[in-house]
């Protein structure tokens, strides 16, 4: 298939289940079909696992193996923003040579391999996701760090490990699908040990996010839907839930506010930057995608489902770039916070 319509649902779907699986993904974010923040909240699991299910191998088609977004600064490349992103919270959290830190939601692992490799770190992988854990499980063996990283299988509201047993913990972009981010703050306070940091980007719905407004309530709500989230937290929830916790809150700050005003964070979806590997990402790219689905998909040539997988994807990337337009979502609130 051309590049302009690579299939959006992974192999980690069998061709004759992803119109169910696509549905079933679906009814947990229409109220007609029964869904509701509380049912995306009691089954999240379910609702998180379908979704990379589905997406995990276009995300990495169109993203690579860093599975998040980043202030970019003027002239610097897509790819290059990632890292340096990922490398701020890296040293913001002191991370060194033999220390023992956990990722929680590794992804495919873009961020835990570049901590083992320029750290010296020792990174344990959590995710919930068993296909995106296999993957990962074989880049982190290509690259050499079988020694320096190991995965760990389950959900992040209940961390199979002991406590106390992580020097350091860091989030990026995962803990925003948590149904709950005391209970999951709370789990990761559990497994640091005291004095141990946690480090993180969340998305959030910023100050300029007005709840009685339509357009921004419906901009929400397509982020929500297109990228599997029970309910986006504001500033507040975040921080507020890590001092309730016990976490002592260092610093906290929107690094979209880094972004160079000519390559804001949601530049990567808009389409400016045209290249073959970006093309997947950008408005151009999923139009043309879309259009051929809609004639593949009745020839049978992608399994049925397949639109249904793009339209939620579009919906994710139009509404991210509205919020990110309009200022009322971040998906970029650092914060560090330390166990006493
Ligand atoms: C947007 S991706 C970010 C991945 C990675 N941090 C990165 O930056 O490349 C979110 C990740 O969180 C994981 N995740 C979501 N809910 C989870 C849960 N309840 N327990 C463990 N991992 C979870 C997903 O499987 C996915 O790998």
């Amino acid at each position: 298939m051309p590049v302009t319509v690579h299939n959006p649902v992974s192999k980690a779907v069998k061709r004759e289940d992803t119109a169910h699986v696509a549905e079933k993904y679906r009814s947990f974010h229409n109220e007609g079909m029964g869904g509701s923040s509380l049912v995306r909240k009691q089954r999240y699991m379910e609702m998180v696992n379908q979704y990379y299910d589905l997406v995990t191998d276009f995300y990495e088609y169109g993203w690579g193996q860093s599975f998040h977004f980043a202030p970019r600064k003027r002239n610097e490349s897509f790819e290059d923003s990632l890292v340096r992103h990922e490398l701020f919270l890296a040293e913001s959290m002191n991370l060194h040579r033999d220390m023992r830190v956990l990722d929680v939601g590794c992804g495919v692992g873009g961020p835990m391999r570049l901590f083992a490799r320029e750290f010296g770190a020792h990174v344990v992988g959590l995710n919930n996701n068993a296909y995106q854990l296999g993957k990962c499980e074989t880049y982190n063996r290509e690259a050499g760090l079988e020694h320096q990283t190991a995965l760990l299988r389950g959900d992040f509201m209940q961390i199979p490990a002991a406590e106390a047993s992580y020097d350091a913990a860091y989030q990026i972009e995962a803990t925003p699908h948590a149904p709950d981010k005391e209970g999951v703050f709370a789990e990761i306070w559990r497994v640091l040990r005291p004095g141990g940091v946690f480090g993180g980007y969340e998305w959030c719905m910023t100050s300029l996010y007005n709840a009685g407004d339509p357009r921004h309530q419906e901009i929400k709500k397509g982020i929500e839907t297109g990228n599997s989230l029970p309910d986006i937290a504001s500033f507040d929830d975040v921080t507020g839930a890590l001092q309730n916790v016990g976490f002592e809150v260092m610093d906290a700050f929107d690094t979209a506010d880094n972004s160079d005003p000519e390559t804001p964070w949601y530049r990567a979806l808009e389409g400016r930057d045209f290249t073959i590997k970006s093309l997947p990402r950008t408005a151009i790219g999923r139009f043309f995608t879309t259009w051929a689905l809609r004639i593949l998909e009745p020839l049978h040539i992608v399994p049925k489902g397949t639109t249904d997988v793009q339209d939620f994807l579009n919906i994710a990337a139009d509404s991210l770039v509205a919020g990110g337009r309009l200022g009322i979502f971040t998906p970029m609130y650092y914060f560090k916070a330390r166990k006493p």
